[in-house]
């Protein structure tokens, strides 16, 4: 496996990958979700390359940029251990430069998907699409890979991303697997590492409620704001939880609808102490 920590670096690094090319963009701590999206891209292309970037332009002023947890020998190992071609690992600097191009900001161009990146996550993190599309987006530009790998832990994320390519016309699939899960459901996140063995045992309520809102679905409940309440109360019932939201949307618009008709995407939200944990569910 090849690491490489400079934009001019990878750019000839990436020029002597057999083709197809497979990329997984990463902020690191892998996990079993991460470790299956780096499989499933050795399965379908000739070779894989993997980033691992906390990207600072994705984080608020008051979120966990400086203590999101990080282990790159790790990281390195267990990227290796999958096969993985080529690990970029660049620095803040390599990807924004700080002075000469433009002093004292990280970065002027910022791309924005209208309208996804406002709601939800957007909501709760103003600005955070605008730093994953950007970076992403750059990313692409930097490894031109032909498929590109997301997990749907992070439904929003791949809805924005998606949209994002197809508007600026971006040479390279989107694939998006399924979420990868602990025995008791909590879907895995580097975030988990934050949970107490308290929060921990608590946390898989968050999935609970989504199988809850699908339950009522199947069983014809078709009002939204129903299904909505029945979920906000389950969790209410978990001291441990403060919720950030939990709703019923559309799976392309993320809007509520008037009425269920599936498909629709049950998006939630919540904090276990430090950790704030996002989840959804598509119900077909
Ligand atoms: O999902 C993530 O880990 C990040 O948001 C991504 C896509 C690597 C962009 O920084």
């Amino acid at each position: 496996m090849k690491i490489v920590r400079s934009l001019s670096e990878l750019r000839s690094a990436v020029r002597e990958l057999p083709r197809p090319l497979g990329f997984v963009p990463t902020m690191g701590y892998f996990h079993e979700g991460h470790l299956s999206l780096m499989r499933a891209s050795r399965k379908e292309n000739r070779s894989t390359a993997v980033s691992l970037y906390v990207n600072p332009m994705q984080f608020g002023p008051q979120e966990d940029l400086t203590r999101y947890p990080r282990d790159e020998a790790r990281d390195r190992r267990l990227a290796e251990e999958e096969g993985v071609d080529l690990l970029f690992i660049p620095t803040d600097e390599e990807m924004y430069p700080p002075e000469g191009r433009i002093p004292g900001s990280l970065q002027r161009t910022r791309v924005q998907v209208e309208g996804l990146s406002s709601i939800w996550e957007g909501a709760s993190r103003p600005g955070h699409f605008d730093g994953v599309a950007t970076v992403v987006l750059k990313l692409f530009h930097l490894v031109q890979p032909d498929v590109a790998y997301f997990g749907q832990k992070d439904y929003q994320q791949a809805l924005v991303i998606r949209t994002l390519v197809r508007d600026l016309d971006v040479p390279v699939d989107i694939r998006v697997l399924p979420t990868v899960r602990e025995p008791d459901g909590l879907a895995m996140s580097s975030r988990n590492a934050y949970l107490s063995p308290e929060e921990r045992k608590a946390a898989p309520r968050l999935y609970q409620a989504l199988r809850l809102g699908e339950d009522l679905i199947r069983k014809g409940e078709r009002d939204p704001q129903a299904v909505i309440w029945q979920m906000e109360s389950f969790l209410s019932k978990e001291p441990l939880c403060r919720l950030d939201y939990v709703t019923v949307a559309d799976p392309e618009t993320l809007l509520v609808p008037a009425e269920i008709r599936l498909p629709v995407v049950l998006l939630g939200a919540a904090w276990f102490g430090q950790a704030r944990l996002i989840d959804n569910l598509i119900v077909r």
